[in-house]
């Protein structure tokens, strides 16, 4: 399938790579398309964004993908790929939107759809690329900012968005993007993965871990905070925002999945030893290396040399809240 994009010189539609109107040729930099040259993080001025270049890889580390054997392991991401498959068929273009490490753009791939994976963030799409390993040709990545999107009018059967939102200042801006590139029977699309019961034994195990981790990360915020840390953050209300563009959205959960996760304290203090939080943008690596000295000193007092192995349990499932666009 050969899917039309807009050239990001004189914006007429293109195929990739040439435009036949200008003659500018999208740059293609390690399986990237560059649409924009613009900066991953932009915190001043008109429609600000926290782009993932300074996060990259310590998003999600890659042993969350990997299992011991070195098979590909994408949980409720791989879960939702099937899911749009079996919903909604594969003759369909996906944009994934913020699509950061490829984590929903290589299942849908994976599933023969074509997608465009598309972020602000060269690093992050670097590691999506290194993930897909060349695999797909109608997966494709490109740097673009969600702000200006590159695709023409009623182009995109689906637009996947997950976690994005919360990182624009204007996120009313994205929304109606959303809403243009989308075909008039197109959907917006959220993955989640609804709680399920734990036994009292599981439901104490877990509770104990996310007070370690609390108060792990209390310890560091304490500490930032104490030395001149600006948190950045966009203050938003998502709901009134898709309730304003989108029907009440409708959920379908995938059959038969259960996923149990207990490696909560470990993945969640990668991130604060690395930095890899959005609202960190703006704090110096030196700070956040010694907030992080400061908190990892004061867990092994407290919890043991071996805290890092502190198990949670959660018990979850897949499915999709799909967002038809308001008439
Ligand atoms: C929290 S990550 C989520 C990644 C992925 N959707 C997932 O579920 O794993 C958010 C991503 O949004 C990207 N992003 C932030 N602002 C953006 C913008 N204006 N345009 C495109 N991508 C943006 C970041 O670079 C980052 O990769």
């Amino acid at each position: 399938m050969e899917h039309n994009f807009l050239c990001p010189n004189c914006r007429s539609k293109i195929v990739l790579p040439f435009c036949l109107a200008c003659g500018h040729q999208v740059p293609l930099v390690n399986s990237i398309y560059h649409f924009c040259d613009a900066e991953s993080v932009k915190l001043e001025g008109e429609k600000q964004y926290i782009g993932y270049d300074h996060i990259g890889e310590n998003f999600e580390p890659e042993i969350t993908y990997w299992d011991a054997n070195h098979t590909e392991r994408y949980g409720v991401y791989a879960v939702c790929g099937d899911l749009i498959a079996k919903r909604f068929g594969t003759d369909i273009c996906v944009l994934d939107l913020g699509a950061g490490l490829g984590t929903a753009s290589i299942p849908l791939a994976k599933n023969g759809i074509y997608t465009i994976a598309a972020d602000i963030s060269a690093v992050m799409l670097a590691t999506a690329a290194k993930r897909a390993g060349g695999r797909f040709d109608h997966l494709i990545l490109a740097r673009m900012n969600a702000y200006d999107l590159m695709l023409p009018d009623n182009s995109m059967d689906i637009v996947v968005e997950n976690a994005m939102m919360h990182l624009v200042d204007k996120p009313e801006c994205i929304m109606q993007e959303i809403v243009r590139v989308l075909k008039p029977n197109g959907k917006l699309i959220r993955y989640v993965s609804p709680g399920m019961p734990l036994t009292e034994k599981e439901a104490e195990q877990n509770k104990y871990c996310s007070q370690v981790l609390a108060d792990i990360s209390d310890r560091y915020y304490q500490f930032l905070e104490a030395h001149q840390y600006r948190s950045t953050v966009f203050l938003q209300d998502d709901g009134r925002l898709l309730a304003e563009y989108f029907e009440q959205p409708y959920r379908e959960i995938a059959d038969g999945f259960t996923e149990i996760f207990t490696d909560k304290l470990k993945f969640r203090l990668h991130r604060l030893k690395t930095g890899a939080h959005s609202d960190l943008q703006c704090t110096p690596k030196a700070l956040l290396h010694a907030a992080w000295q400061h908190a990892d000193h004061d867990a092994r007092v407290k919890y043991g040399e071996n805290y890092m192995e502190i198990k949670g349990f959660s018990k979850y499932g897949a499915g999709l809240d799909i967002y038809i666009v308001k008439k």
